[in-house]
């Protein structure tokens, strides 16, 4: 069965667009047909980052408005098997996401991959609505910040009343907590909250932590999911999440340095 997963934070910056790219790279490198998709309609952050701004001719709205099929509109990542994107439309209409129309291009991706992953834009309002309703499960991306953990808190509440799985009363969408842009010598001095602080205030079962890294932006710079840089802590910290995601225990370099306090052994 084809899973849903939304990446969502309610507030911008704090790195959905850098997991979407990681993660959906990562599920993709362990032979799994996936599909990333950018909501986050007028902007087009993920085909940068993922660097395919220049293939993109046709988008996700103009398959919702019939202007083009999903075959011309999915690009296919030049250095990983079974991953592709779907990008997102530079229309300035926020509303060109109907319903009806996510609807159906979710359910035609469903018959082709096993992940699909929603890039949600930041806020609220419409267009995070259109990312999360029909997800099966979420990402929910917080910095250590009281903040972003607020925002987090708003859209928990939100994944629980606004999408389909709660307006059918289905089993809820499943939560996953990914702390991003960490510092630990922050949360040292005060700074920042803990994992623990960020853990005990949402209180939703904890997928990963991911550093605060320079190769972030590097990567991002080159179009190169991060998750490709062998060199990379967060890219690394990403690959550890997939693994988690699907079911594996954190590999052995999390019970090294400051994950240990985190996952113990
Ligand atoms: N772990 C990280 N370390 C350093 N910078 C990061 C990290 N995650 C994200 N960033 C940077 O933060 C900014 C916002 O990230 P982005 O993924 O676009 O966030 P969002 O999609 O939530 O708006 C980008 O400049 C990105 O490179
Ligand atoms: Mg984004």
């Amino acid at each position: 069965m084809a899973k849903i997963i939304v990446v969502t934070s309610g507030k911008g910056g704090v790195g959905k667009t850098t997991t979407s790219a990681a993660f959906a790279t990562g599920l993709a490198l362990r032979g799994h047909q996936t599909v990333v998709i950018d909501f986050d309609v007028g902007l087009r952050n993920l085909d940068l980052v993922m660097g395919c701004e220049r293939r993109v001719v046709y988008d996700f709205v103009n398959v919702i408005n019939g202007e083009g099929n999903l075959n011309q509109a999915l690009i296919k990542d030049k250095r990983v098997e079974s991953l592709f994107i779907l990008p997102a439309s530079q229309t300035r209409d926020k509303e060109a996401l109907s319903m009806k129309g996510v609807a159906r291009v979710l359910e035609a991706l469903k018959k082709r991959f096993e992940y699909i992953i929603c890039d949600s834009p930041a806020g609220i309002e419409h267009g995070a609505i259109m990312a999360m309703y029909f997800s099966d499960e979420a990402l929910i991306v917080t910095n250590p910040e009281v903040s972003s953990v607020r925002d987090s808190d708003r859209i928990i509440g939100m994944l629980s009343s606004k999408t389909r799985r709660a307006v059918q009363n289905m089993s809820p969408v499943k939560e996953h907590l990914l702390i991003t842009r960490y510092i630990p010598k922050r949360v040292n001095s005060g700074e920042m909250l803990s994992v623990d602080d960020v853990k005990e205030i949402l209180a939703i079962p904890l997928l990963g932590v991911i550093p605060e890294s320079q190769s972030v932006l590097q990567a991002s710079n080159a179009g190169v999911p991060v998750t490709l840089d062998k060199n990379s802590d967060a890219g690394q910290s990403y690959l550890d999440v997939v693994a988690r995601f699907l079911g594996e225990e954190p590999p052995s370099r999390e019970k090294k340095g400051f994950f240990t306090r985190l996952f113990g052994n």
